[in-house]
């Protein structure tokens, strides 16, 4: 049988890493076999593509190169890891997929979405999501809980009102979707790991 693809998104600061990280430490006790990995990159050709994209030295980098890039790292990310673990029937966890781009590029950059589409479409071939987890955290949260932006990103060098629109982007995405979920989180890291483990269950997902 298949494996299940799950994707998490959001802003940055929101606790992405940590979610998958205690998810991760959970299945790992419960001996699941299950696969993390993270856009951009996740494998050696999508790593170094990464570099180039958050370089803060390649300032002029035109947005529709930017979206190029990110297309080109989730092509060789999806089939060279995600297609044959799910092909061998393993569950994938992606640290962002498909969904950041429409918020960044799409969405907070106003590139073409019928391009970011078809981009899209490209890079992930047969592969399906089962479920989106979006941690609805407004950025300025983010910023504040990661202590500020770090200058050696240069998507981070964007200003707050680039981040709302990111952020309004995530938001009309998981309204229209019911693939994606999205999930405040307004008490402590465990409160958010439990809800997320509930919802996991409930979809068949663990
Ligand atoms: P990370 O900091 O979560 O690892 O992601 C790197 C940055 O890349 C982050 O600012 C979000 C951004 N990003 C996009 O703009 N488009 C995409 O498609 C992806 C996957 C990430």
């Amino acid at each position: 049988m298949r494996g299940k693809f799950v994707t998490f998104e959001g802003c940055e600061g929101v606790g992405k890493s940590t979610q998958l990280r205690l998810v991760k430490e959970d299945l790992a006790r419960a001996g699941v076999d299950a696969v993390f990995t993270r856009e951009p990159g996740g494998t050696a050709i999508a790593e170094k593509i990464r570099s180039l994209i958050l370089d803060p030295d390649n300032v002029g980098m035109d947005a529709v190169t930017e979206l190029l890039l990110y297309a080109a790292a989730r092509r060789q990310h999806t089939m060279e890891l995600i297609e044959p673990a799910l092909a061998a029937g393993k569950t994938v966890f992606c640290d962002r997929y498909i969904d950041s781009t429409f918020a960044y590029q799409g969405f907070a950059r106003g590139l073409d979405l019928d391009v970011v589409h078809a981009l899209e479409t490209i890079a992930m071939g047969d592969v399906q999501i089962d479920l989106t987890i979006f941690l609805d955290v407004d950025p300025s949260v983010g910023f504040a809980r990661k202590g500020g932006a770090d200058p050696n990103d240069r998507l981070e060098r964007e200003n707050a009102a680039f981040f709302q629109k990111v952020y309004e982007g995530f938001r009309r995405a998981a309204a229209e979707n019911e693939r994606i979920v999205a999930v405040s989180a307004p008490g402590t890291k465990y409160d958010t790991h439990e809800t997320i483990m509930r919802l996991l269950r409930e979809r068949g997902i663990v």
